[in-house]
């Protein structure tokens, strides 16, 4: 792809006024100096969006968003800087001739867009085939007894493919879709050992499958008659527009509502998505046929940190359903799990009980992490066996390590003992032992404790965070600091990683421009996060004036508390020294403290 010349970004941000921009999404009103509005990255009652209009940047009090008007664009609709450069130009007469793209940052082939193409074409000849022609008229009628308005099928562009071996074959031909390149993406296959092709989906009730730009990449196809031999659904098999581990269903569509109301609720098959949008839940996405995977949970991460799983309420769904939460917990991630009952899937409790009922006691009335997992371990478990009854108490216990707070070890552990007969303080005892063993192989298995994860007060957390970002402010504002930090510190300057990954991207962008612009750098950094730090350093209040002083002054306490750290995990580890006795290693420890200690007070 071809750069962008610098001249032609500035004039396209020049000439887009970050109000004028913003106000095509979210409804400002001006408040003094500023414009005030509803948060669309996050879920609110008051205004705590500002945009200034003075310094062209928009900043969220509330969840820390912040950035000017082509980073706004690039975040609400998840567009690479060239895309919302290109979407930003359009409005003001400045055409970029620039592919469309999916995904961060990637390069799209020219053999893609037409993987592309070929899909949007098969999809509307799917769609009319379905609804327009009297070999359509079996399908369409299933649908309507599953409940499938037209508004729902348009919606969806839902289709239905002939039984014919090549009728999608002849028309991609003569088309001029090259046969192989459809191959590769899944709409044809090739016969073997010769040079022809035949369609994959054959008498299938087609559903298109979309990315989150909203291309249509891929197709799932049900068969209308359960009688065959053939597998329920066939899915696109992955291709280089079609990645099953990354695809979540609907997530083009259920975006904006996934932040609007700051929750997203995955589901396992796109059916159930779609009764969801009947019952008119539209933060919803499902998985394409498999398990949810770390990428899914990264893409849904950037929208939101609350997620409700709604899987099949059989044994299989609960078996994923487990995984899954585990998965997502392990992300950091606040997960509940609405449970269906009678081994019903979201789709059949809908067509079952209606829209209401799915919402009112399905998903708004989700069990808690700890909850569901005990729940999980309780299945299957008969406690008139002593066996079972043990083993249910130490599995429930291992999800408590780590996973729960001292007041919900006390909800749990009193239940448990109900259920169990069991005394409440042998099972503390038992957790106890458990978490012991935890803690022992974690240190085990690793190094000291990362300084992110050292509880220190809440204050100095606050102290060491004003630093960071006064040290940032300063750098965003001045090559000259960054330059004389960087080669009398090194690399390793601040403590938590984000600042650190904004300072190494900064002294690579101060060699290609010369001279401090943090809306140019804004935009070239393609982590929301990061963005929205810088963001908030560029709010800071610094004085130019005396730069060189606050600047010392930062580094000073941020040394100080790199030094409050490595006590912290040294006490740490002399404290394990001691329990295992090994006093040799305790002792070096001690000193090590105390010199550390000493080194303190000369700062
Ligand atoms: P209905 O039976 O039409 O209500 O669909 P469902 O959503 O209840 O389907 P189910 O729970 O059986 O499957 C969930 C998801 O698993 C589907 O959306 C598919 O992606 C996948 N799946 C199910 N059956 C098959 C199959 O036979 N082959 C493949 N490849 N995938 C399947
Ligand atoms: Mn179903």
């Amino acid at each position: 792809m071809q750069r962008i010349p610098e001249e032609t970004i500035e004039q396209i941000r020049t000439s887009n006024d970050v109000v004028d921009v913003i106000s095509e999404y979210v409804q400002l009103t001006k408040r003094g100096r500023n414009w005030f509005g509803l948060c669309p990255f996050h879920g609110e009652q008051t205004p705590s969006f500002s945009v200034s209009q003075d310094k062209q940047i928009f900043h969220c009090f509330g969840c820390g968003a912040g950035g000017n008007a082509i980073t706004f664009v690039m975040d609400i609709d998840n567009l690479t800087f060239q895309e919302a450069l290109s979407k930003l130009g359009s409005r003001v007469g400045v055409e970029l001739d620039i592919e469309p793209q999916t995904g961060q940052s990637k390069i799209i082939s020219k053999e893609e867009t037409r993987m592309k193409e070929a899909h949007i074409f098969a999809m509307n000849y799917y769609h009319h085939l379905l609804l327009n022609t009297e070999e359509g008229e079996k399908a369409l009628l299933y649908l309507e007894e599953r409940g499938f308005s037209r508004e729902l099928i348009e919606q969806y562009k839902i289709g239905w493919s002939l039984p014919n071996w090549d009728a999608l074959t002849k028309l991609l031909e003569r088309k001029g879709f090259v046969p192989v390149e459809m191959v590769e993406c899944g709409l044809l296959i090739k016969k073997e050992n010769k040079n022809e092709y035949f369609d994959r989906f054959r008498e299938r009730i087609m559903f298109p499958v979309q990315d989150e730009a909203g291309h249509t990449i891929a197709f799932s196809g049900r068969v209308l008659n359960m009688e065959t031999q053939d597998a329920k659904y066939m899915n696109s098999p992955e291709s280089p527009i079609f990645q099953k581990s990354k695809v979540l269903y609907n997530l083009d569509v259920s975006r904006p509502v996934i932040r609007k109301k700051s929750k997203v609720i995955v589901m396992e098959g796109f059916m159930d998505v779609i009764a969801a949008a009947k019952a008119g839940i539209m933060n919803t996405v499902a998985t394409m046929g498999t398990a949810l995977t770390k990428e899914h949970i990264h893409k849904l991460k950037r929208l939101t940190d609350t997620v409700t799983l709604c899987y099949d309420g059989d044994a299989a769904g609960f078996e994923a359903a487990k995984r899954a939460a585990q998965l997502l917990v392990q992300e950091k991630i606040k997960t509940e799990i609405a449970i269906l009952p009678n081994q019903m899937d979201p789709d059949d409790f809908v067509q079952q009980n209606g829209a209401e009922a799915f919402e009112k006691q399905i998903i708004d009335r989700p069990h808690a992490f700890l909850s569901f997992m005990m729940m999980a371990a309780r299945r299957n478990k008969n406690f008139q066996f002593e066996n079972d009854t043990l083993q249910y108490v130490q599995e429930v216990l291992e999800y408590f390590v780590g996973n729960s707070s001292p007041v919900e070890r006390d909800l749990y552990i009193r239940q448990l003992a109900k259920e169990t007969n069991i005394s409440e303080e042998a099972i503390y005892q038992q957790f106890r032992k458990v978490e012991g063993k935890s803690i022992k192989q974690q240190s085990r298995q690793q190094a000291p404790p990362i300084a992110q994860n050292i509880p220190v007060n809440r204050k100095k957390v606050q102290a060491i965070d004003r630093a960071e970002k006064l040290l940032l402010a300063h750098m965003l504002h001045q090559v000259d600091i960054v330059d004389r930090i960087h080669q009398e510190h090194g690399l390793h300057v601040f403590i938590h990683d984000s600042y650190e990954a904004i300072f190494v991207r900064l002294i690579g962008f101060y060699d290609t421009y010369p001279q401090a612009d943090t809306h140019r750098f804004l935009e070239i950094l393609e982590d929301t996060d990061l963005r929205n730090l810088v963001m908030e350093a560029t709010l800071t209040e610094r004085d130019p004036e005396h730069a060189s002083e606050e600047v010392s002054d930062c580094l000073r306490q941020i040394n100080k508390h790199r030094i409050m750290l490595q006590i912290h995990e040294k006490m740490h580890e002399s404290k394990e020294a001691e329990k295992s006795l090994n006093m040799k290693r305790a002792l070096e420890l001690a000193i090590q403290i105390i010199d550390l200690k000493k080194s303190l007070s000369v700062i």
